[in-house]
């Protein structure tokens, strides 16, 4: 009874899609999920910060519209309601997944699971005591905020002084001052929402530019425009201290100290493997995260792996294709997971969205690059609507195979155009097929058309 085709462990992006996927597919599925469906991405990540996220941005185009010919009065930003809206946005998403998982016919149960043995027919699955077998395994738990080991950091998040992503989207007051230790997607998201809602906000930053591997000029772009809505940066610190209101930190040899009542660590995520047991059944991994191959195979015959827990792109849309693809590899469909095109995003107000090569990172890697770089002010439709608006598209080609090979831009509707530059870089039509496409017009996205012809 208590045995299935594929147990997936996880109930996050790459765990709900991968049941729901293999339920079509024929497999009798279990679910695992040890706190809620729809994991970090639907409870606290991605989806919380976007209701947020759009919050302000409504706020912000009520206190600035006068430009725009609207004069507003009165326009409030109330942190509580827009919490509790987010948690209604989240509540009908997770209420979502387990409609449609519970309708293809997943068996999806509340509970921490762990590995208890590899058999020669599959796997032996314990939560709550009771034993469960499958053929396949599936491992999703995906990944956790790192908290540094730095000086008073821990007790930190113990007093709530400091918080992580989590804490962070659940916080019903606003804080005064708030600190954010790392200028990185979370990091940036976030202080957009909370400078935007009234607080006073410094982003603390180990490098010397702020969203990591952002392409720099990009990132500068995206630093002076949060600049421009009150977002104080300090780039080149390391933090030495935190506790007693208070972030403490080094910069050019000098230690200075910064006053706040919140601490946001945004130093990055790590994968969450600990406790499942995977040692059991000799399961490689490399600094904590499983080691998969393009099927997401681990090196146990059976045992697949997807989503922040492989370490390999940590974003909830990759983890959803290799949920799709491991599932198909058990299923016997030929299928690969691609990771040269995935788009990123960082949704700030502007938008910043990726996909594939820089310039830079093309030339280290040998390929003969150009790069094209326009101002999003050649779309009619981005002049129409973003008064002193300073966007820019990139786009990087490979001379030798004349096709685009990435895109990079800053502005409006960038995360909605980004997919287009996915595909041109995937499907590898050359330069001269692409120019053949139509684009809407007007619409911001017609920049990429553009810069095509400037090649
Ligand atoms: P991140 O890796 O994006 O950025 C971390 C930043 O912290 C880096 O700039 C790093 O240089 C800096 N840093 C590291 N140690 C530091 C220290 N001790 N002091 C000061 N700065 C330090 O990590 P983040 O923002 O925590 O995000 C975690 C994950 O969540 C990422 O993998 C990201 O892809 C994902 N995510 C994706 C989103 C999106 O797609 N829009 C939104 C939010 C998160």
């Amino acid at each position: 009874m208590n045995t299935y085709d594929l147990i997936v462990i996880g109930g996050g992006p790459a765990g709900y899609n991968a049941a729901e996927r293999a339920a079509h597919g024929g497999l009798k599925t279990l679910l695992f999920e040890k706190r809620a469906l729809g994991g970090v991405c639907l409870n606290e990540g991605c989806i919380p910060s976007k209701a947020l996220l759009n919050s302000v941005k409504i706020y912000n185009y009520a206190r600035h519209s006068a430009v725009y010919g609207v004069t507003t009065t009165g326009a409030k930003l109330d942190h509580k309601a827009v919490v509790a809206r987010k948690d209604k946005v989240v509540s009908r998403l997770t209420g979502g997944v387990a409609a449609k998982l519970k309708k293809c016919g997943v068996t999806v149960i509340t509970a921490e699971a762990s590995l208890k043995q590899k058999t020669s027919t599959g796997f032996t699955i314990t939560a709550s005591s009771i034993d469960y077998t499958s053929k396949f395994l599936l491992v999703c738990v995906g990944s956790e905020a790192i908290v540094p080991p730095i000086p008073g950091a821990a007790e930190g998040v113990k007093s709530g002084f400091v918080m992580t992503n989590r804490e962070i989207l659940a916080l019903q007051t606003l804080p005064k001052r708030l600190a954010v230790i790392g200028g990185g997607v979370i990091g940036l998201e976030m202080a957009e929402y909370f400078a935007g809602a009234g607080a006073e906000v410094r982003v603390i930053e180990m490098l010397d530019k702020i969203a990591g591997p952002t392409e720099k000029e990009i990132s500068s772009i995206l630093m002076s425009e949060l600049e421009k809505a009150g977002i104080a940066f300090t780039l080149s610190a390391k933090v030495t201290a935190v506790g007693n209101g208070s972030v403490t930190f080094e910069k050019d040899g000098k230690s200075e100290t910064w006053a706040c009542d919140k601490v946001l660590m945004s130093v990055g995520r790590r994968p969450s493997a600990a406790g499942l047991n995977l040692e059991a059944a000799g399961v490689a991994m490399e600094r904590g995260a499983v080691l998969t191959d393009e099927c997401l195979r681990t090196n146990v015959p059976g045992l697949y792996a997807a989503g922040d827990v492989n370490g390999k792109s940590m974003l909830a849309h990759t983890a959803y294709r290799e949920g799709e693809v491991a599932v198909n590899h058990m299923l016997g469909k030929r299928d690969v997971m691609r990771y040269n095109a995935i788009g990123s995003v960082i949704y700030t107000h502007p938008e910043v969205a990726c996909a594939g090569e820089t310039l830079e990172s093309a030339r280290a890697k040998g390929i003969d690059a150009r790069c094209v770089t326009l101002p999003m002010m050649y779309s009619g439709r981005y002049m129409a609507e973003n008064e002193g608006g300073s966007g820019i598209c990139k786009v990087v080609t490979d001379a030798g195979s004349n096709r685009v090979i990435g895109v990079h831009m800053i502005g409006s509707y960038a995360s909605e155009i980004i997919y287009g530059a996915s595909l041109m870089i995937e499907t590898e039509y050359n330069i001269s097929d692409l120019r053949e496409l139509v684009f809407p017009h007007p619409t911001c996205g017609e920049v990429i058309r553009e810069a095509l012809f400037e090649l």
